[in-house]
Protein backbone atom coordinates (compact mmCIF):
# COMPACT_ATOMS: atom_id res chain seq x y z
CA UNK A 1 0.00 0.00 0.00
CA UNK A 2 1.15 3.66 -1.10
CA UNK A 3 2.27 6.10 1.94
CA UNK A 4 -1.08 7.89 0.25
CA UNK A 5 -3.29 4.76 0.83
CA UNK A 6 -1.76 3.12 4.45
CA UNK A 7 -4.44 5.61 5.90
CA UNK A 8 -8.08 6.62 5.31
CA UNK A 9 -8.08 10.36 3.87
CA UNK A 10 -11.43 11.08 5.40
CA UNK A 11 -10.19 15.03 4.63
CA UNK A 12 -11.45 14.31 1.18
CA UNK A 13 -14.32 15.50 0.03
CA UNK A 14 -16.10 13.63 -3.48
CA UNK A 15 -17.64 16.36 -5.79
CA UNK A 16 -20.93 14.69 -5.69
CA UNK A 17 -21.44 15.83 -2.31
CA UNK A 18 -20.98 19.58 -3.23
CA UNK A 19 -24.37 20.85 -2.99
CA UNK A 20 -23.30 23.35 -5.57
CA UNK A 21 -22.30 20.64 -7.66
CA UNK A 22 -23.18 20.66 -11.60
CA UNK A 23 -26.02 19.25 -12.06
CA UNK A 24 -26.04 17.82 -15.51
CA UNK A 25 -22.63 16.12 -14.54
CA UNK A 26 -24.51 14.94 -11.23
CA UNK A 27 -27.08 13.53 -12.93
CA UNK A 28 -24.69 11.73 -15.46
CA UNK A 29 -23.14 10.28 -12.40
CA UNK A 30 -26.22 8.68 -11.18
CA UNK A 31 -26.86 7.18 -14.33
CA UNK A 32 -23.55 5.62 -14.67
CA UNK A 33 -23.81 4.09 -11.23
CA UNK A 34 -25.71 1.09 -12.33
CA UNK A 35 -22.37 0.26 -14.96
CA UNK A 36 -19.92 0.23 -12.30
CA UNK A 37 -22.29 -1.57 -9.89
CA UNK A 38 -23.00 -4.32 -12.14
CA UNK A 39 -18.72 -4.35 -12.51
CA UNK A 40 -17.80 -4.06 -8.92
CA UNK A 41 -20.62 -4.87 -6.68
CA UNK A 42 -22.06 -8.02 -7.92
CA UNK A 43 -25.46 -7.43 -7.96
CA UNK A 44 -26.61 -10.69 -9.13
CA UNK A 45 -24.79 -12.14 -6.20
CA UNK A 46 -26.42 -9.90 -3.43
CA UNK A 47 -29.48 -11.51 -5.14
CA UNK A 48 -29.01 -14.80 -4.83
CA UNK A 49 -27.31 -15.16 -1.42
CA UNK A 50 -29.26 -12.74 0.23
CA UNK A 51 -32.44 -11.47 -1.18
CA UNK A 52 -34.16 -14.91 -2.94
CA UNK A 53 -33.66 -17.37 -0.10
CA UNK A 54 -35.76 -14.96 2.41
CA UNK A 55 -38.76 -15.59 -0.18
CA UNK A 56 -40.10 -18.69 2.00
CA UNK A 57 -40.42 -16.30 4.67
CA UNK A 58 -42.36 -13.25 4.69
CA UNK A 59 -44.95 -11.47 2.03
CA UNK A 60 -43.71 -9.32 1.15
CA UNK A 61 -40.26 -9.07 1.26
CA UNK A 62 -39.63 -5.71 2.33
CA UNK A 63 -35.97 -4.65 1.46
CA UNK A 64 -34.31 -1.63 2.40
CA UNK A 65 -31.50 -0.08 0.22
CA UNK A 66 -29.78 2.71 2.81
CA UNK A 67 -27.47 5.67 0.52
CA UNK A 68 -29.99 4.49 -2.96
CA UNK A 69 -27.94 7.22 -4.64
CA UNK A 70 -29.52 6.60 -8.36
CA UNK A 71 -31.43 3.65 -7.03
CA UNK A 72 -30.23 0.88 -9.75
CA UNK A 73 -29.67 -1.35 -7.20
CA UNK A 74 -33.10 -1.32 -5.89
CA UNK A 75 -34.61 -1.07 -8.87
CA UNK A 76 -32.44 -4.32 -10.36
CA UNK A 77 -33.44 -6.47 -7.27
CA UNK A 78 -37.22 -5.35 -7.95
CA UNK A 79 -36.86 -7.01 -11.90
CA UNK A 80 -35.63 -10.12 -10.49
CA UNK A 81 -38.10 -10.22 -7.93
CA UNK A 82 -40.94 -9.61 -10.17
CA UNK A 83 -39.08 -12.28 -12.10
CA UNK A 84 -39.15 -14.87 -9.47
CA UNK A 85 -42.59 -14.24 -9.02
CA UNK A 86 -41.76 -12.82 -5.05
CA UNK A 87 -43.65 -10.11 -3.66
CA UNK A 88 -41.42 -7.44 -2.38
CA UNK A 89 -41.39 -3.27 -1.12
CA UNK A 90 -38.32 -2.03 -1.76
CA UNK A 91 -37.60 1.36 -0.45
CA UNK A 92 -34.29 3.52 -1.42
CA UNK A 93 -33.39 5.94 1.19
CA UNK A 94 -30.83 8.91 0.41
CA UNK A 95 -30.20 11.88 2.71
CA UNK A 96 -29.15 13.93 -0.74
CA UNK A 97 -32.87 15.29 -1.85
CA UNK A 98 -30.98 15.16 -5.87
CA UNK A 99 -30.27 12.02 -5.46
CA UNK A 100 -33.90 10.65 -4.81
CA UNK A 101 -35.47 13.21 -7.16
CA UNK A 102 -33.22 11.59 -10.04
CA UNK A 103 -33.97 8.34 -9.12
CA UNK A 104 -37.67 8.87 -8.91
CA UNK A 105 -37.81 10.34 -12.35
CA UNK A 106 -35.88 7.24 -13.43
CA UNK A 107 -37.71 4.21 -11.85
CA UNK A 108 -38.84 2.94 -15.15
CA UNK A 109 -41.63 1.20 -13.87
CA UNK A 110 -39.71 -0.62 -11.11
CA UNK A 111 -41.90 0.13 -8.15
CA UNK A 112 -39.14 1.18 -5.79
CA UNK A 113 -40.35 3.49 -3.32
CA UNK A 114 -37.95 6.64 -3.05
CA UNK A 115 -37.36 8.56 0.57
CA UNK A 116 -35.28 11.36 1.24
CA UNK A 117 -34.57 10.65 4.75
CA UNK A 118 -31.24 9.21 7.02
CA UNK A 119 -31.82 5.77 8.54
CA UNK A 120 -32.39 7.25 12.02
CA UNK A 121 -35.52 9.14 11.17
CA UNK A 122 -36.97 5.60 10.04
CA UNK A 123 -35.41 3.72 13.19
CA UNK A 124 -37.06 5.96 15.52
CA UNK A 125 -40.48 5.74 13.92
CA UNK A 126 -40.16 1.83 14.54
CA UNK A 127 -40.49 0.75 10.75
CA UNK A 128 -38.45 -2.31 10.17
CA UNK A 129 -37.77 -4.67 7.32
CA UNK A 130 -36.35 -8.22 6.37
CA UNK A 131 -33.29 -6.78 4.34
CA UNK A 132 -31.27 -3.71 4.47
CA UNK A 133 -28.73 -3.19 2.51
CA UNK A 134 -26.22 -0.42 1.42
CA UNK A 135 -23.83 -0.63 -1.20
CA UNK A 136 -20.85 2.40 -1.23
CA UNK A 137 -22.13 4.27 1.45
CA UNK A 138 -19.65 3.32 4.16
CA UNK A 139 -16.87 5.08 3.29
CA UNK A 140 -19.04 8.34 2.89
CA UNK A 141 -18.90 8.44 6.99
CA UNK A 142 -17.00 9.08 9.69
CA UNK A 143 -16.40 6.50 12.33
CA UNK A 144 -19.33 7.93 14.66
CA UNK A 145 -21.56 7.98 11.52
CA UNK A 146 -21.08 4.61 10.84
CA UNK A 147 -21.82 3.01 14.24
CA UNK A 148 -24.94 5.36 14.01
CA UNK A 149 -25.93 3.51 10.31
CA UNK A 150 -25.01 0.71 11.59
CA UNK A 151 -27.52 0.52 15.18
CA UNK A 152 -30.17 2.06 12.83
CA UNK A 153 -29.69 -1.21 10.73
CA UNK A 154 -30.39 -3.33 13.71
CA UNK A 155 -33.19 -1.72 14.79
CA UNK A 156 -34.80 -1.25 11.32
CA UNK A 157 -34.59 -5.51 11.27
CA UNK A 158 -37.71 -7.18 11.83
CA UNK A 159 -36.83 -10.71 13.64
CA UNK A 160 -34.75 -13.15 11.25
CA UNK A 161 -33.66 -10.30 9.05
CA UNK A 162 -30.44 -9.52 7.36
CA UNK A 163 -27.83 -6.45 7.30
CA UNK A 164 -25.70 -6.43 4.69
CA UNK A 165 -23.49 -2.89 4.16
CA UNK A 166 -21.11 -3.05 1.33
CA UNK A 167 -18.43 -1.55 0.21
CA UNK A 168 -15.15 -1.26 -1.77
CA UNK A 169 -11.77 -2.07 0.41
CA UNK A 170 -8.81 0.98 0.49
CA UNK A 171 -5.73 -0.48 -1.23
CA UNK A 172 -3.28 -0.07 -4.02
CA UNK A 173 -4.59 -2.84 -6.21
CA UNK A 174 -8.24 -1.05 -6.14
CA UNK A 175 -6.49 2.23 -6.18
CA UNK A 176 -4.58 1.45 -9.37
CA UNK A 177 -7.02 -0.77 -11.39
CA UNK A 178 -10.13 1.32 -10.89
CA UNK A 179 -7.64 4.13 -12.27
CA UNK A 180 -6.61 2.30 -15.30
CA UNK A 181 -10.32 1.34 -16.25
CA UNK A 182 -11.48 4.61 -15.71
CA UNK A 183 -8.78 6.21 -17.38
CA UNK A 184 -9.52 4.11 -20.85
CA UNK A 185 -13.64 5.16 -20.31
CA UNK A 186 -13.22 8.82 -19.42
CA UNK A 187 -13.48 10.92 -22.78
CA UNK A 188 -16.01 8.18 -23.72
CA UNK A 189 -18.65 5.88 -21.36
CA UNK A 190 -17.84 8.16 -18.04
CA UNK A 191 -17.29 11.45 -19.65
CA UNK A 192 -19.26 14.53 -18.16
CA UNK A 193 -19.42 12.62 -15.14
CA UNK A 194 -17.37 12.58 -11.63
CA UNK A 195 -17.18 8.55 -11.46
CA UNK A 196 -13.56 9.05 -11.54
CA UNK A 197 -12.56 11.80 -9.55
CA UNK A 198 -15.09 10.45 -7.00
CA UNK A 199 -14.05 6.96 -7.25
CA UNK A 200 -10.46 7.35 -6.56
CA UNK A 201 -11.52 10.00 -3.79
CA UNK A 202 -13.60 7.39 -2.36
CA UNK A 203 -10.88 4.37 -2.40
CA UNK A 204 -8.58 7.31 -1.10
CA UNK A 205 -11.95 7.34 1.74
CA UNK A 206 -12.31 3.87 1.86
CA UNK A 207 -12.09 1.88 5.40
CA UNK A 208 -10.08 -1.93 5.30
CA UNK A 209 -11.48 -4.80 6.36
CA UNK A 210 -9.05 -4.81 9.41
CA UNK A 211 -10.31 -1.22 10.22
CA UNK A 212 -13.90 -2.14 10.16
CA UNK A 213 -13.16 -4.84 12.45
CA UNK A 214 -11.79 -2.95 15.08
CA UNK A 215 -15.11 -0.42 14.78
CA UNK A 216 -17.84 -2.25 14.79
CA UNK A 217 -19.33 -4.89 17.84
CA UNK A 218 -18.92 -8.14 18.10
CA UNK A 219 -21.76 -8.72 16.33
CA UNK A 220 -21.25 -7.83 12.80
CA UNK A 221 -19.19 -9.84 10.73
CA UNK A 222 -16.40 -8.77 8.76
CA UNK A 223 -16.30 -10.18 5.49
CA UNK A 224 -13.30 -9.69 2.34
CA UNK A 225 -14.63 -10.31 -1.42
CA UNK A 226 -13.42 -9.97 -4.90
CA UNK A 227 -12.47 -7.56 -6.32
CA UNK A 228 -11.46 -5.21 -2.78
CA UNK A 229 -14.73 -5.67 -0.99
CA UNK A 230 -15.74 -5.50 2.10
CA UNK A 231 -18.62 -6.45 3.64
CA UNK A 232 -20.14 -6.09 7.27
CA UNK A 233 -22.92 -8.50 8.01
CA UNK A 234 -25.14 -9.22 11.04
CA UNK A 235 -28.40 -11.87 11.08
CA UNK A 236 -30.57 -11.88 13.76
C1 LIG B 1 -21.47 6.74 -3.69
S1 LIG B 1 -23.18 6.92 -3.47
C2 LIG B 1 -23.66 5.21 -3.65
C3 LIG B 1 -25.00 5.09 -4.25
C4 LIG B 1 -25.49 3.68 -4.48
N1 LIG B 1 -25.69 2.98 -3.24
C5 LIG B 1 -24.56 2.90 -5.38
O1 LIG B 1 -24.06 1.87 -4.95
O2 LIG B 1 -24.34 3.33 -6.50
C6 LIG B 1 -23.43 7.20 -1.74
C7 LIG B 1 -24.81 7.73 -1.43
O3 LIG B 1 -25.00 7.62 -0.02
C8 LIG B 1 -25.73 8.74 0.42
N2 LIG B 1 -25.50 8.87 1.85
C9 LIG B 1 -24.35 9.17 2.48
N3 LIG B 1 -24.53 9.14 3.81
C10 LIG B 1 -25.82 8.80 4.01
C11 LIG B 1 -26.62 8.60 5.18
N4 LIG B 1 -26.13 8.74 6.42
N5 LIG B 1 -27.93 8.23 5.04
C12 LIG B 1 -28.44 8.09 3.80
N6 LIG B 1 -27.74 8.29 2.66
C13 LIG B 1 -26.45 8.62 2.78
C14 LIG B 1 -25.18 9.89 -0.44
O4 LIG B 1 -26.11 10.95 -0.51
C15 LIG B 1 -24.99 9.19 -1.78
O5 LIG B 1 -26.11 9.34 -2.62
Amino acid sequence: MTRGLSVRDVDVRELMDDPQADERMLARTYGRFGFINAVVSRPGRIYRRDIRPRAAGARPLRILDIGAGGGDLCRFLAGRLRHDGIEAEITALDSDERAIRWAAAHDRGAGVRYRCALSTELADAGETFDVVLSNHVLHHLDDRELRTVLDDSRRLLAPGGLAAHHDIARGRAAYASFAAVTGLLSRNLLADSFIRVDGLLSIRRSYTATELAAIVTPDWEVRRGVPARVELRLEL
